[in-house]
C-alpha cells in the first residue's frame, strides 16, 4: 500500500489488541499505518515519558520519532512554575531531533496519561509540520497500547508549511 511515498505494513495483532509480546506476521489490512518500528517507538516513548517533569499537571507525555535512517529520537514534557514556559513532549523531541543532526520525522508515537486520546496540541501539530510529511502517521497511545493513528494532514488540514514560503 502506498501512502506518502512509503509502504506501511500493518500488524493485525497491533490493530486489534495492541499487545506486543510476540512477533506475528505483518499483514496489510487497510489504511492503518503501523510499521515494523511501532513496537520500538512505543517502548522508547513509554520509557522517556517516565522522565517527564510534571509537578503541575501530573500529566506525563512521551514522544518518539522515527528518523529517515531509522533512528529513534525521544522527548518528554517539561513544565515550569511560570506555566506558559512549559514544553510539550513533541517540542522536546523536536529539539533532540535537530540537536542530534536529524531533520525528518517518518513516524510518531505519542503516549499520554489516562485512557482518553492524547492527541498532539495545536502548537505541536504545527511544530511537527516543519519536519514531517503530510502522510506521516501519528500514533496516539496510552501506556497500555495503541488508541488511534492519524496522518499529520488529518490532524492539521490545509496547513501552512515550509513550501508555502
Ligand atoms: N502536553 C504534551 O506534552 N503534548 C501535547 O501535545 C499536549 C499536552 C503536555 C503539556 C503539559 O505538560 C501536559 O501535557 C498537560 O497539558
Amino acid at each position: 500500500m502506498f501512502f506518502g511515498g512509503k509502504i506501511f505494513l500493518i500488524s493485525v495483532k497491533h490493530f486489534f489488541h495492541c499487545k506486543f509480546t510476540q512477533h506475528s506476521s505483518w499483514l496489510v489490512v487497510g489504511l492503518i499505518m503501523i510499521s515494523e518500528y511501532f513496537e520500538q517507538l512505543f517502548e522508547e516513548a513509554k520509557k522517556v515519558r517516565e522522565n517527564a517533569h510534571v509537578p503541575y499537571s501530573q500529566f506525563k507525555v512521551g514522544a518518539a520519532f522515527l528518523t529517515e535512517d531509522k533512528k529513534i529520537v525521544v522527548g518528554c514534557n517539561v513544565e515550569n512554575a511560570a506555566y506558559p514556559q512549559s514544553q510539550c513532549a513533541e517540542a522536546s523531541a523536536i529539539g533532540n531531533l535537530i540537536s542530534q543532526g536529524f531533520n525528518k520525522i517518518m513516524e510518531v508515537v505519542i503516549i499520554g496519561s489516562g485512557n482518553l486520546l492524547s492527541s498532539p496540541c495545536g502548537g505541536c501539530r504545527q511544530r511537527l509540520r516543519e519536519f514531517a510529511s503530510l502522510g506521516t502517521p501519528i500514533h496516539m497511545c496510552n501506556v497500555d497500547g495503541h488508541l488511534k493513528t492519524s496522518t499529520l494532514a488529518e490532524l492539521l488540514p490545509d496547513s501552512f508549511g515550509p513550501e508555502n514560503l
